[in-house]
């Protein structure tokens, strides 16, 4: 009697609890950040939508009177941020009664640069092939209305639709056609459409004998170029530019300037309001340190840019790396119009196979101060524009990975405000993009789901730096840019990771101190000095401003070696964590999403201890110095891995094993160590 009375007590209690059991709701991560939200037209039919011309054009105002939800703008524009900005606060919980939102954006011109190929690859592009089909004879009209939705929702206003490594031909009849008719869709979001163009377009197009910008033939078949480009797009944004740079032909192979080159793309575009943005990714190869290029090029040229002229300019002084200062131009150019360059693509973060949320990446460059014009000038504050190199591609998921959609989002958001903060981005990010499941309170939700998200997301960053470039270390990155080469050291120097290291038996890192390259005098004081010095350089920057013995004691005591060696094994642990909170977190999730998210986590942790045996190995083969006792042992020997690289497939994506394991390739010949 006894007995049965608890089972049917048991029985009960397990019925109650399947029953408020959260039920995911079925999702594929193919609505991005708008699963949550109602659709954009039914947000605008419920609101009473004014222009007022008092308002800043592209400034929206929502607040409530007379019983109704107004939303009021300076435009079109301003009004469909303002919808948008609406329909975000109702997926947020924030649009209760007496709403008032008033914002504008902080940047006029907020762009996405696709480095997408007229053969439908896409340069560093992780999320398959090219979005725009380029190859195919029609348009797909469906995704670049979806894409055009999801840059308009948060903000974006431009896309350069081709790679910076651009094809002649896309300036030719056929392409500027079918650039008008994806133009054509993207004006109805906002967004104004640009080109990259390769500076020898008039000598593969039309025969031309140069490229001097100079010269009067050049001069005109730019113009009538243009001319040829505004009948078709009247709108059309302008032109991206990367000239002399990694190969590619510009203004100084005729002894002219990058000035000199811009402001003739600037003149034949100016009279129908097109800009020229004008890449300092270009750099001599003759300058001892790579990091100084930028600096000494444009330097000299601050001021001598015509007005239609932005300077564009990576977010660090090398190349996307995990951590990197600022760029010192940030800080110099006084004269100069400047434009961020954000990477969204992952080329140095795991592709679209590691969970790397950048947010805190850029919030930590935008926020950082210059000095330019004294104390409190950031980087947010010397430029006049941002652009992000996109990560969308064919797949139908548009970033190839869920939390990659997170990158673009926040891009979009910063570009809209760059004082906002990494973290409330990437919650709003959350709660749009996963659907709270059904039976569960909002209470819950946050706690259960939300909060451990967002500690993963604030954390993987840092975890990346840990396990592939910590302590200020850089570029150590192998041919694809997905896996480690601290060994590679054969070809252009400064295009391997042996010089970026620096590493011999007595120490390792690059001296860019007063005495080395003195690249800590291209930042303005006091930073230069702050850099300068060993007690004062931020220790997650210290070998990238300094080299140092193995054996410098840094602030925790232990050695430059010891903290290496402890902050690669954390980046492991980090993932390991990561995978753990997410195996927590599959009651909450549609079973697709989260079967897509654990196995990139499993990926990134193996990929975590090939980073960490690569180069902690690499390196002790170098040093000949144990591992401190308090990290893990190595898992690989450095035998089994040194001059080898990961197998990748068509489009330049690694392979995994069934174990999701990266599989290395054997050496095709034996390189000198
Ligand atoms: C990096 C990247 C190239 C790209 C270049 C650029 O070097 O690996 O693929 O073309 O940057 O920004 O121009």
């Amino acid at each position: 009697m006894r007995k049965s009375f608890i089972l049917t007590v048991l029985a009960g209690a397990a019925l109650l609890s399947a029953c408020n059991r959260p039920v995911p709701v079925a999702q594929d991560g193919t609505d991005l950040w708008l699963a949550a939200s109602r659709p954009y037209s039914e947000v605008l039919a419920s609101v009473q939508a004014d222009i007022d011309p008092a308002l800043p054009a592209e400034a929206f105002h929502i607040y409530d009177a007379d019983g109704q939800r107004h939303v009021a703008a300076g435009s079109e524009a301003g009004l469909r941020y303002g919808v948008y900005a609406l329909q975000r606060a109702e997926a947020l919980g924030q649009a209760g009664p007496g709403m008032d939102l008033q914002e504008q954006p902080f940047y006029d011109l907020r762009l996405l640069n696709h480095w997408d190929n007229l053969d439908d690859t896409v340069e560093r592009g992780y999320a398959g092939e090219s979005m725009w089909e380029w190859t195919s004879p029609a348009i797909p009209e469906a995704r670049i209305r979806q894409y055009g939705e999801l840059c308009a929702s948060v903000g974006l206003n431009g896309a350069v639709l081709n790679n910076v490594n651009s094809n002649p031909l896309i300036l030719d009849a056929e392409h500027i056609a079918r650039v008008a008719k994806i133009a054509d869709i993207l004006r109805e979001y906002g967004i104004k459409t640009y080109l990259s163009i390769k500076w020898t377009s008039p000598i593969a197009l039309n025969g031309l004998k140069s490229g001097d910008p100079l010269d009067p033939k050049v001069r005109k078949w730019w113009k009538d170029k243009a001319a040829e480009i505004y009948a078709a797009i009247p709108d059309f944004g302008g032109f991206l530019v990367k000239a002399n740079s990694e190969g590619q032909a510009g203004p100084q192979d005729y002894g002219r300037t990058h000035a000199d080159g811009a402001n003739m793309l600037g003149e034949a575009v100016a009279p129908y309001g097109g800009i020229v943005m004008w890449r300092a990714f270009v750099y001599s190869p003759t300058s001892p340190d790579r990091a100084n290029q930028a600096v000494e090029e444009f330097l000299p040229l601050d001021g001598k840019f015509a007005d239609n002229v932005i300077v564009q300019i990576k977010n660090g002084p090398v190349d996307f790396q995990p951590r990197e200062p600022f760029s010192p131009l940030f800080g110099k150019l006084k004269d100069t119009k400047m434009m961020m360059e954000f990477q969204v693509t992952q080329e140095y973060l795991g592709f679209s196979n590691h969970l790397a949320y950048l947010g805190t990446m850029w919030e930590e460059c935008l926020k950082s101060d210059t000095y330019r014009d004294g104390p409190g000038t950031p980087v947010s504050k010397t430029i006049n524009a941002i652009a992000g190199v996109a990560n969308t591609g064919r797949d139908p998921n548009l970033c190839g990975y869920v939390f990659a959609q997170a990158n673009w989002y926040a891009f979009g958001r910063l570009a809209w405000n760059p004082e906002l903060c990494a973290e409330q981005i990437a919650d709003e990010w959350i709660r749009q993009t996963f659907l709270k499941p059904e039976g569960m309170s909002d209470k819950a939700f946050t706690a259960k789901f939300v909060e451990p998200v967002l500690d993963i997301m604030m954390n993987s960053r840092e975890a990346v730096v840990n396990y592939e470039m910590p302590v200020g270390l850089h570029h150590l990155f192998g041919g694809t840019h997905y896996g480690p080469a601290p060994w590679d050291r054969l070809g252009r120097p400064d295009w391997t990771p042996a010089y970026y290291h620096k590493a011999d038996s007595a120490g390792i890192g690059f001296d860019r101190t007063r005495e080395g390259s003195d690249n800590v005098d291209q930042y303005n004081e006091p930073l230069a000095s702050t850099f300068n010095d060993l007690a004062t350089c931020p220790e997650n920057l210290i070998l990238w401003f300094h080299h140092l013995p193995w054996d410098y004691r840094l602030s925790s005591g232990r050695t430059v070696w010891e903290e290496i060696c402890l902050h690669y094994d954390t980046g492991i642990y980090q993932v390991e964590t990561f995978r753990r909170t997410w195996a927590g977190l599959k009651p909450y999730v549609a079973p697709a999403l989260w079967e897509e998210a654990n196995k990139k986590l499993e990926i990134q942790q193996h990929d975590a201890e090939w980073w960490r045996d690569a180069n902690v190995g690499y390196f002790q083969r170098i040093n000949g110095l144990p591992l401190p006792s308090d990290v893990r042992p190595l898992d690989t020997p450095i035998d089994s891995l040194i001059y080898r690289q990961v197998q990748s497939d068509r489009l330049g994506m690694p392979i995994h094993d069934e174990n999701n394991r990266p599989v290395i390739l054997a050496p095709r010949f034996r390189r000198p160590m």
